[in-house]
């Protein structure tokens, strides 16, 4: 069967910098299905060949060494562009007389928005209202980017919007996270070896720290990210969904629907915060010369950063705190998830750095691997021990890079495998977990933003925060060879 990916907002960044490129590599490697189209839809005029020599000019520059002038001419040879405003019905039944023009009508369908995300309501509906989304001419998709909503509220109205024209079978919503080759890993590591999963819980774990530290300030993007803060740009999505992977139980079978089954049980376990626990279980922070970022204004309250303590009752970890922390203008880029084994039961060695239980640090990027952090005996000293690893990386078992998470993203869209989405459900508690945290801060009894420097791990209180536990941030930027 052909394929016609149309994208809407195809004058944006996202589709120069991500999506064409992740299609043309596709496309190069031959993994695009034979006679895959891809439609671009915006308001500015642009003949066919135009929008081609600019993606042309944008996918050599983010491509690289991977661009091959011959594999791009017979990529672009299936890429068109039909200029319109996806708020006008004239435009949109015309897009839908080209797309019937170009597959027949019978090929899988696409529809990927990548618009300002105040559009996508309205792109639903008219897609629909244009006869663009009937299933019984051939399987019609819609992939929809993030921010999926602003809170549960926005949220749940847009998932009912969306429906009135997607049943959510066929509606795919994109968190470029699951289309990492190190997340998915991490349900590899689980439950595709067996020596990790018996320790796996509160017998072994003492807790899990999940790191998406980010070395950039926010720059640019001030006016849009004051908006959405730490919390729904970051949290909401992102490290909740690393969460969800690490804590999950293993489902029967890898499909969309049982993965996402066992995902959502996660958060359904998720103890809601009460009163104190606010004050109590979150720090947010902002970095000191944010108020001076374009777009931001002087008195801005919006967190930067953000560590969270996160209790998940069920058997498998009551007891065992799932620590979240994420922040801009951090030491380096690091996403890593730690888990902190218990100590073992009596010490019969000396040590020669304080004792610490065993770790396994999961390097999700940019030192892509995992280490086993064991203690071993120091030679010629008598007994004593020092904390030594196990150490995997990617880049040393595997020959060529890792392929951008969009690659992964749009090949499962084309092929109907939703595993690596984000359910409507999934989105909705997800929201239901961070909009009360919002709301705490936003309060009048709200605890203190803590001011930090940029380049070190957020504020001094989440450390100080750790240390009142007993224990420690595992704050060590990774070394990538
Ligand atoms: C995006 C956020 O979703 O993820 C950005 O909006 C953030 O603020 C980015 O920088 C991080 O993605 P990655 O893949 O670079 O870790």
């Amino acid at each position: 069967m052909s394929h016609t990916i149309v994208i809407f907002g195809a004058s944006g960044d996202l589709t120069s910098r991500k999506l064409i490129p992740a299609l043309y590599l596709l496309h190069k490697k031959g993994r695009l299905p034979e006679s895959t189209r891809v439609v671009g839809v915006a308001r500015t005029e642009f003949s066919h060949d135009a929008w081609r020599e600019d993606l042309e000019q944008t996918t050599q520059k983010f491509t690289g060494d991977s661009f091959d002038a011959a594999a791009w001419n017979t990529f672009a040879s299936q890429v068109y562009y039909q200029p319109g405003d996806l708020q006008k019905s004239d435009d949109m039944d015309r897009l839908a007389s080209f797309l019937n023009e170009l597959d027949g009508g019978g090929a899988t369908r696409i529809y990927y928005l990548s618009t300002m995300p105040k559009l996508y309501p309205i792109a639903v509906e008219m897609i629909g209202a244009a006869g663009m989304a009937d299933q019984s001419q051939g399987p019609r998709r819609v992939v929809i980017e993030k921010p999926f909503g602003t809170d549960l509220t926005t949220a749940q109205q847009l998932n009912a919007r969306v429906h009135k024209v997607f049943a959510e079978d066929h509606v795919y919503r994109i968190d470029h996270y699951l289309g990492k080759e190190t997340v998915q890993n991490l349900l590899v590591l689980r439950f595709g070896n067996s020596i990790f999963e018996p320790l796996w819980n509160r017998n072994y774990i003492d807790h899990v720290q999940i790191t998406v530290a980010e070395e950039v300030v926010v720059g640019r993007r001030g006016g849009y990210y004051d908006t959405s803060g730490v919390m729904r740009d970051m949290v909401q999505n992102h490290l909740l969904q690393l969460m969800m992977i690490t804590a999950m139980e293993s489902p029967v079978r890898f499909d969309a629907s049982m993965v996402r089954g066992e995902k959502v049980k996660v958060l359904q376990a998720i103890r809601p915060m009460h009163g104190a626990d606010f004050a109590e279980n979150t720090i947010r922070g902002q970095y000191k010369g944010y108020l001076s970022e374009e777009g931001v204004p002087a008195d801005s309250q919006t967190a930067t950063f953000t560590a969270l303590k996160l209790w998940v009752d069920n058997w498998r970890w009551q007891g065992v705190p799932f620590y979240l922390r994420s922040g801009k203008a951090m030491s380096c880029r690091t996403t890593q998830i730690v888990i902190q084994y218990k100590e073992p039961p009596l010490t019969l060695f000396e040590h020669c750095q304080s004792m610490e239980g065993n770790r396994l640090v999961i390097q999700i990027q940019p030192a892509e691997g995992l280490q086993v952090h064991i203690q071993s005996k120091v030679p010629d000293a008598g007994m004593r021990t020092r904390t030594t690893d196990l150490d995997f990386r990617f880049r040393r078992q595997f020959a060529g890079d890792m392929p951008d998470a969009y690659q992964r993203l749009l090949l499962d869209a084309i092929q109907g495998d939703a595993s690596l989405f984000a359910r409507s459900d999934e989105v909705e508690l997800a929201w239901g977990i961070v909009d009360p945290i919002l709301a705490a801060w936003n309060s009048p009894a709200a605890s203190e933003l803590m001011q930090y420097e940029p380049g070190g791990w957020g504020p001094e209180e989440s450390a100080e925060w750790m240390y009142k536990q007993g224990r420690q941030w595992f704050d060590v930027c990774p070394v990538l060879h």
